[in-house]
């Protein structure tokens, strides 16, 4: 029996590309998504890929769908060898312009229904005795930016479980992986950007600083070369390899500045890589370019 492996949001971007990638590598993929409308775009990829998909129904904020959709791949397969958590949302906006609402639900679906679809999984994977567990983070998730306050607390956030929950399951043979992609050009900086209400509204007092923020970051964007297939291939290692890293990053830029954070001083780092994030958004055109590599 081939290994099987459940995705969640697979209807779009990283998501789909991991669905199409793994399937050709000879896993049995479960593509989940929250709405089925997205269903037959996939079964279409995958038919020019010449490889078969499976979609189920998941909603990761819906115990039930969940649920449903562990038992169905389950009674199908008989267990599960891999889970990628993936779906997420986006929300961007200086923090005064985001509400209490729009915080909460993306918590919902970035940290808490990694949680949930986790939970689901864990004891199929504690009966065999062995499984792999992907986190989609971000280099979000190592450090921060302005405009995606909230986002970027969801991707600490995550890492934090990842990293914890690894050290109490990889004696029961489980193994978690946190992938953290750079960013990369997907629905996610189009249909789904995710700006905040409060951001678009002119009368904020942060309202030029978020439209200049909004272009720098659509400036790296257009200029990333990393593909979703980079991180379909993450992804692929981390669930083939015998003994998997932690962590993996995904994308040129994102591994310069978090190598750079790790191995120069602190303070210049935080004096002049933020100093100048920063200096690009309140007095654009006068400060040079390190970038604000965060999604
Ligand atoms: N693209 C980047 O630059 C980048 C960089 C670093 C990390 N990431 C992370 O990579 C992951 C995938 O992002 P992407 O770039 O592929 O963006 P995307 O195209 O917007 O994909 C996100 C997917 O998550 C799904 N989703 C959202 N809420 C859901 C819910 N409650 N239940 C189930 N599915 C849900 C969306 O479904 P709908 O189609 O129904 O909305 C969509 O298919 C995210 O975790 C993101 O934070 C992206």
């Amino acid at each position: 029996m081939r290994e099987s492996v459940l995705i969640t949001g697979s209807s779009t971007g990283l998501g789909k590309e991991m669905a199409l990638h793994l399937a050709q590598q000879g896993f049995r993929v479960y593509a989940t998504m929250r709405d089925l409308s997205g269903a037959d775009a996939l079964h279409a990829a995958a038919k020019d890929r010449s490889v078969e998909v499976h979609i189920l129904p998941l909603d990761v904020t819906d115990k039930a769908s969940i649920d449903k959709a562990v038992e169905t791949m389950v009674s199908d397969t008989g267990g599960i060898y891999g889970l990628v958590n993936n779906a997420g949302i986006g929300l961007r906006g200086y923090f005064e312009d985001l509400t209490a609402a729009e915080i909460r639900q993306l918590f919902d679906a970035n940290l808490f229904g990694v949680m949930e679809v986790t939970r689901a999984v864990l004891p199929h994977m504690r009966r065999a005795r062995r499984g792999r567990i992907i986190l989609i983070s971000s280099v979000a998730g190592r450090i921060g930016s302005l405009g995606v306050s909230a986002y970027c607390s969801t991707k600490f956030a995550l890492e934090g479980f990842g990293e914890s929950l690894a050290l109490e399951v990889e004696p029961l043979g489980i193994r978690v992986v946190i992938v953290e992609p750079g960013i990369i050009q997907t629905e996610r900086w189009s249909t789904n950007r995710g700006i905040a209400a409060g951001a678009s509204d002119p009368n904020s007092p942060y309202f030029e600083w978020f439209r200049q923020s909004e272009k720098e970051a659509d400036q790296l964007v257009r200029a990333s070369s990393t593909t979703p297939t980079d991180v379909a291939v993450a992804a692929q290692h981390a669930l083939t390899v015998e003994n998997p890293k932690l962590r993996y990053m995904v994308g040129r830029k994102a591994s310069l500045v978090v190598a750079l954070r790790r191995y120069i001083p602190r303070e210049w780092f935080e004096r002049f890589y933020f100093k100048t994030v920063m200096r690009r958004v309140t007095r654009p055109g006068k400060a040079s370019r390190p970038g604000q590599p965060v999604s």
